[in-house]
């Protein structure tokens, strides 16, 4: 009987240790108990290549973040995806909520902010694209 009970004391001592401990093994193991969000640090290109604004390697026009979406944007799909494309920010936003769920986009944390400043402002929806307004129009009734 004795043993018996020695075996409980030893197995609630387990579950106490296993408890004390959980934090640190789930912190060190980040991608085996929570979902690992993975963010590449901003680097400064020592020398990039530009012709005509762009960004030779990549084909982004060079401006400020452009370094984001090359590191961010090409382990699927290649950047012309990208800069075939034109929206506002708001579907810059919508496009990488869809590519998030439904072909495994990471959260792109602090870095999505600056990532659809760029894309908004380089590749924004073309001013030329869009037709005039209309003027002098008599309209009628109907
Ligand atoms: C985890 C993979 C993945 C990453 C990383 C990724 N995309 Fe995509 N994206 C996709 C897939 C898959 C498609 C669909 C490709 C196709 O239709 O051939 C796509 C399509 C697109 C399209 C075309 C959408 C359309 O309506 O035609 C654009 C624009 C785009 N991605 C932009 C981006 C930008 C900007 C980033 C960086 C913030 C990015 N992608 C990063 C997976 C990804």
């Amino acid at each position: 009987m004795e043993n018996e009970a020695r075996k409980y004391v030893n197995l609630f001592a387990f579950i106490v240790i296993l408890a004390l401990f959980w934090p640190y093994l789930s912190e060190l193991r980040p991608g085996l108990f929570k979902k690992h969000v993975e963010i590449t640090p901003y680097k400064v290109e020592e020398k990039p290549e530009v012709v005509d604004g762009i960004e030779i390697e990549s084909g982004l026009i060079y401006a400020e973040g452009y370094l984001l979406v090359k590191q961010q944007c090409t382990s699927c799909h290649s950047l012309e995806l990208v800069t075939q494309n034109r929206a506002t920010r708001a579907g810059w936003k919508e496009n990488i909520r869809w590519m998030q769920e439904t072909q495994g986009l990471w959260d792109l944390g602090t870095l999505e902010g600056p990532i659809l400043d760029y894309l908004s402002k380089n590749y924004g929806p073309k001013e030329a694209s869009r037709r005039a307004n209309l003027k002098n129009i008599e309209w009628y009734e109907l």
